[in-house]
């Protein structure tokens, strides 16, 4: 199977791209990427050379180019490219709507001309909104989104819909709690933490540190993708988690322990606006339909976390400078990705 994967810079894509190449044997993978400040293809450095693998620069809502690249031949499509982090949406939301509405609507538009076979969109449970204690939302569950980021993901979630309604286009939504693991960047919660922490600069909690998510390791979304893939319906929205969620003050002072650093560090700061006490999933549907199950509980994740932060401080240190940006011109401004080599 050739498959385009859109975003596999990024946390979740690059976790997506590695996992799928090591399982996979016979099956090749056409990464496209933006590379905005969240795409980092040295995430992706050990398959620099591996011949199943190719890389294209681009965005995903530049249409006349999306049309351009399913010019060669795909079984299917996983798109993760998006703007994600909400306190950047809160600031502005311009480029998310860009990136995250047009970029699927090109995408799907372009893929369902090409006669594509499958297409997983991979959103969030953040479409939702904010739970009351003891709530899960279910795949049926209204849309309630309150960032500009979870709108922009509720409204590709409905274009994706309108895909499988109208032109029976064989769309499959996911819908995945808060990831964590190797390679996520450090805005978000967890690695924002780590690296603070590691530096022993304030970490900043906002509120009252007792909103909850429902943390899921990265590789356990990687199979539940990689499962859908090939097991779900067209049509269906999988939401997906790990059905434990946990306030953010909790997952703190683990990291702190695991550091061995003080509880002083934490420093309660200013809430963000908008900012969702909760989101808990309903995930009988994938577990029901298909073998998929987590398998990395967290206490088993958060220490895998960390110790692949404290076993990669070049990567750290990259990030953190800018250097990583320099990555692309380093090794691919002659290169051209041509399917014929995958
Ligand atoms: P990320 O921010 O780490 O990576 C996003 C990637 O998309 C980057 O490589 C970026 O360069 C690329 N990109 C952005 N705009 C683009 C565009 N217009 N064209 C092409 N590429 C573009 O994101 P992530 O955390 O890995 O999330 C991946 C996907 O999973 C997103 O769709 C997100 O909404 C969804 N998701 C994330 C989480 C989470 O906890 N991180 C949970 C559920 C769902
Ligand atoms: O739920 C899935 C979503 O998870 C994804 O769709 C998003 O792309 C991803 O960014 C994430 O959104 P959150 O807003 O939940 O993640 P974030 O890591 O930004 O924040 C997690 C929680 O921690 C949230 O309650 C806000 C809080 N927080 C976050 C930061 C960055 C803090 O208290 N301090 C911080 O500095």
């Amino acid at each position: 199977m050739k498959i385009l994967v859109t975003g596999g810079a990024g946390f979740i894509g690059s976790n997506f791209v590695r996992h799928f190449l090591q399982n996979r044997p016979d099956d090749a993978v056409l990464n496209l990427d933006k590379l905005t400040y969240a795409g980092n293809l040295e995430n992706l450095d050990s398959l620099r050379s591996v011949s199943r693998y190719d890389f294209l620069r681009g965005d995903v809502s530049d249409a006349d180019f999306i049309r351009s690249v399913f010019e060669k031949p795909f079984d299917a499509v996983v798109h993760f490219a998006a703007e994600t982090h909400v306190d950047r949406s809160i600031a502005g939301g311009r480029e998310f709507i860009e990136s995250n509405v047009l970029g699927t609507y090109a995408l799907l538009d372009a893929a369902r001309r090409a006669r594509v076979q499958r297409f997983i969109h991979v959103s969030t449970d953040e479409v939702y909104g904010s739970l009351q204690p003891g709530e899960t939302a279910h795949e049926n569950s209204p849309l309630q989104p309150n960032s500009p980021y979870a709108a922009s993901k509720a409204s590709s979630d409905l274009v994706a819909r309108s895909f499988w309604s109208t032109y029976r286009f064989p769309v499959i939504t996911t819908r995945c709690s808060n990831n964590y693991g190797p390679c996520q960047f450090p805005e978000k919660l967890i690695p924002l933490m780590i690296t603070r922490a590691l530096r022993d600069e304030k970490l900043p909690v906002y509120g009252d540190g007792l909103n909850e998510r429902d943390w899921i390791f990265v590789e356990d979304h990687c199979r539940a993708i990689e499962t859908l893939l090939t097991s779900g319906r067209p049509g269906e929205v999988y939401n997906i988690g790990f059905g434990e969620p946990v306030a953010n003050l909790e997952i703190v002072r683990a990291l702190l322990r695991s550091l061995n650093k003080p509880e002083s560090l934490v420093e309660f700061v200013a809430d963000r606006p908008g900012h969702d006490r909760r989101y808990a999933l309903d995930t009988r549907k994938i577990r029901a339909e298909t073998e998929w199950k987590p398998a990395v509980g967290l206490a088993e994740g958060l220490a895998r976390t960390v110790e692949w932060y404290l076993s990669h401080p070049g990567w750290v240190e990259r990030v953190t400078s800018g250097e990583y940006l320099n990555y692309y011109d380093k090794f691919y401004t002659r290169r051209r990705a041509t399917l014929a080599e995958i």
